[in-house]
């Protein structure tokens, strides 16, 4: 990784865990399970990519990341709830999770769902409250808020999982056919809250229409990017080092390194980013962070 990521991963993730922690100590009167329960997954370590893309578009479309801090916050909120979601019994039913036992297991499956629950909903508080504490004009703020929920629900995220679900135990012989619904649910179940928390970054920083739909070309291109690397990691990465156990195969999973091979799944992944850096090209030197950031989701080992 470039030193000049590094610092910004670090320095960047520091602000977002400060600003997590405060938004959950101010919840102390909330009944202790669940605020435990939320905790519990939110600090266990994850590498707050959607927080920093969030900011790194909001610097890039010429505001200062604190600006989006909240924002940032509350996208990963939304992810902390999709995997602890996603790990229940039953969907794919994980019992480790940034190197932790899954929430279910800690705290069983009702508080689990309930700590999915309140991350979501306190989510949408946050980011309301980003948008009335910079003063954001009423449409800014309205396009925030339906950016993120779009993103989450079931024309984003919770359709992608759905379509996950459905494709569980494909065919080998229906392969060729395979591919659209396999590009369908990576780009929802991953891509779509990667893009509408790109594109919640540049609204916090009043983006222009033409940065806003440079920076979705980009956020589709990178999410699609890091699923890729994602099933690519669940065959040939280091188990201690992702924090998971890695359960496509026991699943089976409809996946680009099942339908398509490991190595055929990298030469995808490494084109996405190379348009992911062409969508770019409107924002010259700003977009320097963007364009590591897009390395970072193919390069990485966890
Ligand atoms: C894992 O996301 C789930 C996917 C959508 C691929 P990350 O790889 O960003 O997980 P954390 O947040 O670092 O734990
Ligand atoms: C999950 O995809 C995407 C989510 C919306 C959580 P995976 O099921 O592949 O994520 P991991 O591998 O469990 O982190
Ligand atoms: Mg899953
Ligand atoms: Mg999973
Ligand atoms: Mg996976």
């Amino acid at each position: 990784m470039k030193p000049q990521l590094a610092r910004y991963l670090k320095t960047r993730g520091a602000q977002v865990e400060r600003t997590l922690e405060s938004l959950l100590r101010r919840r102390a009167e909330q009944p202790e399970t669940i605020r435990k329960a939320m905790s519990y997954s939110l600090f266990a370590g994850g590498k707050r990519l959607r927080p920093v893309l969030a900011m790194a578009a909001a610097e890039c479309c010429g505001s200062k990341a604190s600006s989006a801090l909240k924002t940032a916050a509350a996208l990963e909120m939304i992810h902390t709830y999709s995997l602890i979601h996603d790990d229940l019994p039953a969907m794919d039913d994980d019992d480790l999770r940034r190197g932790k036992p899954t929430n279910h297991k800690v705290f069983g499956e009702a508080i689990a769902v309930l700590a999915g629950d309140g991350l979501l909903t306190y989510a949408f508080e946050t980011a309301a409250d980003n948008a009335a504490e910079e003063k954001l004009p009423a449409k800014s703020a309205l396009d925030l808020v339906r950016v993120i929920a779009k993103g989450a629900g079931t024309q984003g995220m919770v359709g992608g999982q759905v379509a996950d679900l459905e494709a569980e135990n494909w065919p080998a012989r229906c392969a060729r056919r395979l591919g659209p619904a396999l590009e369908y649910i990576h780009l929802h179940k991953t891509g779509a809250l990667i893009t509408a928390g790109i594109e919640a970054g540049a609204i916090v920083a009043q983006a222009t229409p033409a940065q806003r739909k440079a920076l979705r070309a980009y956020g589709r291109a990178v999410g699609l990017a890091f699923q890729i690397t994602d099933d690519i990691l669940d065959v040939v990465g280091d188990k201690k080092k992702l924090g998971k156990k890695g359960s496509d195969r026991q699943n089976h999973k409809l996946t680009y390194a099942s339908l398509y091979g490991v190595s055929a799944a990298r030469k995808k992944a490494r084109a996405l980013v190379a348009q992911a850096h062409k969508h770019l090209a409107i924002f010259g030197p700003q977009a320097a962070i963007l364009r590591d950031l897009a390395d970072y989701a193919i390069e990485r080992d966890k």
